[in-house]
């Protein structure tokens, strides 16, 4: 590969400081088209729920469902900012329920509820709050309300959307007989994140996942959420669940072109696709595919994991942009594995270069749709802003953190420092169990 191609890659993924000021505006003028309901990208979705105060009481069941795995929680908050450890159990999610009927996966969720219930020896005289995490974009009507609007990260279930997930959850669960849990509050896993890290930190104001997907909440003034105002008014603050992964005034290049076109959500969830970690591998893939076929990658290999769309993961960029030793070798066995038998030194470095170019530019794309949120609570950065961050791409790919506390450097300066960004682990189902207390108390 001359310096020539590698330069064109890099000029193709740049985010420089001007298109993240770019597309901090743009982001802007779409918050401001989604709070007033008229069309755009970002939905900004009302969850009618607010910070908790810490004070919430009692027992609670949580479901979280948002990728291949979901998981029930019991927990129980104690008031004065205090939550037991949550006890939990995690459950596979069969991938013929992803794209199954939507009655089959509601009632496998409300059977494992079932499971979980009986191997707790919860008796059935007790009755239980549940807050269900549900991570898809959802139309709220309520605290215990909302419409599918349309499935991301894989799923297909059929028969779903435009449907109360409340409601499908409550008939599965009654058909299931069990009777003593009652869906109380319905959650993102970004405000789970939140109202978790907040219930013991009253700086929280935004909540992040960068992970399978992508998307933020924060507070909003209720007086700015047009949509909801029909001739009554409203005083205090509500989160809002942005749903920024369909954010779309991006600069695409070509292979996010390929990667679209070959996606079962074609024209939505463009930021997300360009973000998280459902698709980081497969950019990956497509510009290794493209330099094979220019035979500047891998001469004179077959094209193996690099011909089958989605086979690269983007744990294999996370492996790739770890190996820091002077020949490579760990990669070498990676590839290897993925049957591609002789790699150059030369490979191996080109490879850890466009694993930096893609995850780099995710990085700077989140750190801009971050500064985005921060401003449109707080334009000057006048106080402190914790930001509760949940997902695997976050948490675990090499430098993806640095690299965003970098851009948030570049965007505000010395002010950055009163933005702390910090991994809220597994909060979205002990959030949505905080939410159900809340909802409780109304
Ligand atoms: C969904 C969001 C969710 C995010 C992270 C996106 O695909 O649309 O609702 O918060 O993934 O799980």
């Amino acid at each position: 590969m001359t310096l020539q191609e590698l330069k064109s890659i890099e000029k193709a993924f740049d985010v420089p400081l001007s298109e993240m000021k770019r597309i901090i505006r743009a982001f802007h003028s779409e918050m401001g088209k989604g709070l007033s309901d008229s069309d755009g990208s970002l939905k900004m979705i009302p969850t009618y729920v607010d910070r908790p105060t810490g004070d919430e009481k009692g027992k609670f069941i949580a479901l979280d469902l948002g990728g291949t795995n979901f998981r029930i929680l019991e927990m129980e908050l104690k008031g004065g900012k205090n939550i037991s450890k949550p006890v939990s159990r995690q459950f596979v999610l069969d991938r013929k329920y992803l794209a199954g009927d939507g009655k089959a996966l509601f009632d496998f969720i409300a059977g494992c509820v079932e499971i979980f219930l009986k191997g707790k020896g919860i008796d059935k005289a007790a009755h239980f709050d549940l807050g269900f995490t549900f991570s898809f974009p959802v139309e709220q009507t309520g605290i215990a309300s909302g419409r599918l609007l349309r499935w991301t990260k894989g799923f297909n279930a059929k028969g779903v959307i435009g449907k109360d997930v409340v409601r499908l959850l409550d008939e599965a669960l009654a058909g299931k007989h069990v009777n003593n849990v009652k869906v109380a509050a319905l959650a993102n896993d970004t405000v789970g994140t939140m109202v978790a890290r907040a219930y013991e930190d009253p700086d929280c104001d935004v909540g992040v996942i960068l992970g399978t997907g992508t998307n933020a909440c924060y507070r909003e003034y209720i007086s700015n959420i047009k949509k909801l105002h029909s001739g009554m008014t409203y005083a205090g603050q509500m989160i809002v669940n942005t749903e920024w992964g369909n954010f779309n005034k991006l600069r695409t290049n070509s292979y996010d072109k390929i990667l679209d076109e070959g996606s079962g959500n074609r024209g939505s969830q463009i930021l997300e696709k360009m973000v998280s970690g459902m698709y980081l591998g497969e950019i990956f893939r497509l510009i290794a595919k493209d330099l094979m076929k220019k035979k500047v990658l891998f001469a004179g290999t077959n094209i193996g994991v690099f011909g089958k769309r989605g086979c690269f993961k983007t744990e294999y960029m996370s492996a790739i942009e770890s190996d820091h030793s002077a020949g490579l070798p760990d990669m070498a066995r990676l590839f290897k594995k993925l049957g591609i038998k002789d790699t150059t030194l030369r490979d191996r470095q080109l490879c850890r270069n466009i694993c930096r170019i893609v995850s780099g530019r995710a990085s700077r794309i989140s750190a801009a749709a971050l500064a985005a949120v921060i401003m449109k609570m707080d334009r000057e950065l006048s106080r402190k802003h914790t930001i509760a961050i949940d997902g695997s791409v976050f948490e675990k790919y090499p430098g993806f953190s640095d690299r965003m506390r970098s851009a948030l450097k570049e965007i505000f300066g010395n002010r950055s420092s009163r933005v702390s960004m910090v991994l809220a682990k597994d909060g979205s189902g002990k959030g949505a169990a905080i939410i159900a207390a809340v909802a409780g108390s109304l």
